[in-house]
């Protein structure tokens, strides 16, 4: 049991690997993708952490870690996926507001949080279920308040 538990969080972290590698080659040619599919990436690590924080699945130390790690991954760089010219977000249920256009530093600054809220938690990553939530907590905050001034619901 035990066992397959890190086989799998190693499984994922290798996914996440190759993720990473795919996301890379195309962000020059398709940024609007390659930035969703990082938040689509930031959103399935939260839903990890939000599943272990309320005990719906078993803690683990290696996947919180993991999971706090792709947190961090995408906030690194997330900022050179909105180019001029790709305001367009296609017709997805979300896009990127003009605010990150008219107001750059402030969309900075939100990635700023983000890199370093999940950085903070990784210094001490959870070792125990009582301990998601907190994490959970400070890196969750920044994901409102960057949307609330940057993304947009179709
Ligand atoms: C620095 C700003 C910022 C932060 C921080 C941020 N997001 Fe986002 N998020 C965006 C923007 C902008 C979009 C729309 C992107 C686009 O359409 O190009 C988005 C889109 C999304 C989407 C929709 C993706 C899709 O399918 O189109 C999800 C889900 C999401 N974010 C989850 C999260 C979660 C969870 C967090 C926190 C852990 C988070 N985001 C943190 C800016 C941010």
């Amino acid at each position: 049991m035990k066992r397959s538990v890190v086989a799998g969080a190693l499984g994922a972290a290798i996914i996440m690997c190759a993720g990473a590698i795919a996301t890379t080659a195309m962000a020059a040619d398709d940024p609007i993708t390659a930035r969703k599919t990082m938040m689509k990436n930031v959103n399935a690590a939260t839903g990890v952490l939000v599943r272990m924080a309320k005990a719906e699945i078993e803690f683990n130390a290696i996947s919180a870690e993991l999971a706090l790690r792709v947190i961090n991954t995408a906030s690194q760089g997330y900022g050179e996926l909105f180019p001029d010219g790709s305001e367009d977000g296609g017709q997805t249920e979300f896009r990127a507001g003009p605010a990150i256009w008219s107001n750059r530093d402030g969309f900075n600054t939100e990635i700023a949080k983000l890199q370093n809220a999940s950085a903070e938690a990784l210094v001490n990553p959870p070792t125990t279920q009582e301990e998601v939530g907190p994490a959970l907590n400070s890196v969750g905050q920044v994901c409102s308040s960057c949307h609330e001034g940057f993304r947009l619901k179709n």
